[in-house]
């Protein structure tokens, strides 16, 4: 079966309406494009736990607090288009703002609603509002693609947190929880990958060791969140390598800042600026 490409998400909401009459069970993977193989492990779980895949693509304004970053963010329709179809999904939709928020007249300003619990800290710390952009953008994709089951990627942790939370908010869909996908020297893939340079990119490659830093330290039976972190920022130290966060959290007990006491479960997370690009990553210490 062809790739049906549909450009309104109204189109899509009828796509996967008709989908649910089917019978057909929906996976659902949200993208702002510019895929890699990372993307496309979601998008062949989706295949596989579902009749029917779909995905979207939109580089979503309201999650960009930096317009300069919106600007530079890498788009590529036509390569996304030959990769979702290579890898059997049934519909992409893209769709722009005034198309999501319908009721938002042309020129007001579009409000977002606050990502709540887990929004708070880390990511927030250092990009205002961003999680706010990307709760807000979500709850339309989830409204759009109805009943279904949507695939998130590990990577983005705190994210799949705040979506997590929406999800249960208001009683669909099923949130999926993938592994992240890294290169062969550990560095998670990310779409700004293709904005660093050869040094750049040397540089990013110190992220993984400094999150299996952390991973060593806790095998070890360390347990003081300050002595886990301090184990990633010494391997994060390296001229041109701008560290934002270097932290642990209890994954099921969020708190904003560092907690103070020792920690039963662990998540290690990490943002680091290099030049203008901001990369993020994380890793579970306890299993
Ligand atoms: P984007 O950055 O395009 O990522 C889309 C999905 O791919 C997210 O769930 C992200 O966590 C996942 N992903 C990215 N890199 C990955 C990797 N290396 N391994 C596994 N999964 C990976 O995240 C967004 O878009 C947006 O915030 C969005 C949810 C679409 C809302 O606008």
């Amino acid at each position: 079966m062809d790739m049906l490409h549909l450009n309104s998400p109204a189109e899509a909401e009828r796509w996967c309406s008709e989908q649910r009459d089917l019978r057909k069970a929906i996976g659902f993977v949200p993208t702002m494009g510019s895929l890699h193989k990372g993307h496309l492990s979601l998008v062949d779980r989706a295949c596989q736990e579902n009749d029917a895949c779909c995905v979207s693509i939109f580089i979503n304004p309201l999650q960009f607090e930096d317009p300069e970053d919106f600007k530079a963010y890498p788009r590529d329709t036509e390569s996304d288009l030959a990769q979702l179809k290579a890898h059997g999904c049934d519909m992409v939709f893209m769709g722009n703002l005034n198309q999501f928020f319908p009721e938002v007249s042309d020129g007001d300003e579009i409000e977002t609603l606050p990502a709540g619990h887990h929004g708070a800290g880390l990511e927030e710390r250092f990009r205002p509002g961003h999680l706010d952009g990307v709760r807000t953008i979500v709850e339309r994709l989830f409204r759009t693609v109805g009943r279904s089951r949507v695939y998130f990627g590990e990577k983005d942790f705190q994210q799949t947190l705040v979506v997590s939370d929406l999800a249960r908010e208001i009683g669909y869909p099923e949130v999926v929880v993938c592994p992240t996908v890294r290169e062969d020297s550990g560095l998670a893939l990310s779409s700004r990958n293709v904005l660093l340079d050869a040094e750049e990119k040397s540089q990013a490659q110190l992220i993984y060791p400094a999150l299996l830093a952390a991973y060593d330290a806790w095998s070890t039976g360390e347990r003081d969140p300050e002595i886990l972190s301090a184990a990633m920022i010494k391997h994060l130290d390296h001229d041109g390598l701008m560290v934002e966060y270097a932290e642990v959290r209890d994954p099921y007990n969020w708190t904003p800042q560092l907690p103070v006491t020792p920690l039963e479960r662990a998540q290690a997370l990490i943002a680091v600026r290099i030049g203008s690009v901001r990369l993020i990553d994380n890793l579970r210490l306890d299993q």
